[in-house]
């Protein structure tokens, strides 16, 4: 049996619409942050003597179509490694599924890990991102340590993810704002599908390279000044995307966007802390180190907010 642990990943720069919705390849590149306190970890083992493969998620009923994804998984990684072991698989989460913390990215980064060394594959980083990406697109960006870039490629081997800066190169924190932990109506993977409908898709990737420039110098400077504003754009450009898309996607809650004012009235106050939102009603909230208590205390006392998580930069999926 072996067990990974992988962490879910916060997107600076949002993957949302696919090129090549089989394989998972995004229409622009992506950026994000390992999460050191929302991680999956999950044991495989695989074994003649088990007839037929069995998901277990720890405290959380899996629905059919979520087991034969996770299937169709094992069933890629045997193919990799000429294997008709069936699989035992035992998962569990820090956090609630489903609810815009990504639980697919930290899922599938951890599934690739795990499967794959227990039926003896030793695939090195890029082809890791690679296959965890034909689990989960985001899974690819939970696989290298720290700060990631995922690029979209021209094809299925040039789509993977690799580490801009390691978890220890700047203390950032993401206070994670739990608003709902209710699952959410459509998924990000239905949703995808319709992204190219919304009339302001095309001008969001005419925008994007510019807002990528921004948040790369942000990085290399570790200059707030200069991430905060790029994400936060980035955050209300894909979300409006999102909403005018054919169905309407509407994550946001009352709660998100009394959250998107108070954030916005905290640094008029002078309060250095900037929003971002994935797919889901949740915020996170991006801030130094030093506020991150301050920003978690005043969130917290929110109308609406259910929990607050603090989490530092993480390194990507390893085994344990
Ligand atoms: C809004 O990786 O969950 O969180 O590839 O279909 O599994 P699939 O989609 P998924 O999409 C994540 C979308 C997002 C933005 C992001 O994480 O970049």
């Amino acid at each position: 049996m072996v067990t990974a642990i992988a962490p879910a990943n916060i997107a600076f720069i949002k993957y949302w619409g696919k090129k090549d919705a089989t394989l998972n390849i995004p229409f622009n590149d992506s950026i994000s942050m390992n999460l050191s306190e929302a991680y999956t970890t999950t044991s495989v083992e695989f074994s003649s003597s088990i007839t037929a493969d069995e998901v277990h998620l720890d405290g959380a009923h899996l629905t059919a179509k979520e087991i034969s994804r996770m299937t169709d998984h094992l069933d890629r990684i045997r193919g990799l490694a000429h294997s008709t072991f069936k699989a035992r698989v035992v998962t569990k989460n820090t956090f609630p599924k489903s609810s815009g913390i990504a639980s697919s990215a930290s899922g599938f980064a951890a599934l690739t890990l795990a499967s794959s060394k227990a039926l003896g594959l030793s695939l090195n980083e890029k082809e890791l991102s690679i296959l965890a990406r034909l689990g989960s697109g985001s899974a690819s960006r939970s696989i290298p340590d720290g700060f990631v870039e995922w690029k979209t490629g021209e094809d299925s081997d040039q789509s993977y993810a690799y580490s801009l800066y390691l978890d220890t190169y700047w203390d950032l924190r993401d206070v994670l704002v739990i608003v709902a932990s209710s699952s959410k109506k459509i998924s990000s993977r239905e949703g995808h599908g319709s992204a190219t409908s919304s009339p302001f898709f095309h001008a969001r990737l005419m925008s994007m390279s510019e807002r990528i420039d921004r948040v790369k110098e942000g990085l290399k400077k570790k200059d707030l000044g200069v991430l905060g504003p790029a994400i936060e754009e980035e955050a209300i450009n894909m979300h409006a995307s999102m909403m005018t898309q054919r169905p309407s996607l509407f994550y946001w809650t009352g709660a998100t966007i009394d959250l998107i004012h108070a954030v916005m009235n905290w640094r008029e106050e002078g309060l250095p802390v900037y929003f971002t939102i994935d797919a889901g009603p949740n915020m996170h909230l991006i801030c130094e180190s030093k506020d991150a208590e301050n920003v978690a205390k005043i969130a917290k006392a929110m109308k609406g907010v259910e929990q607050v998580i603090i989490n530092k930069p993480a390194r990507g999926a390893h085994l344990v």
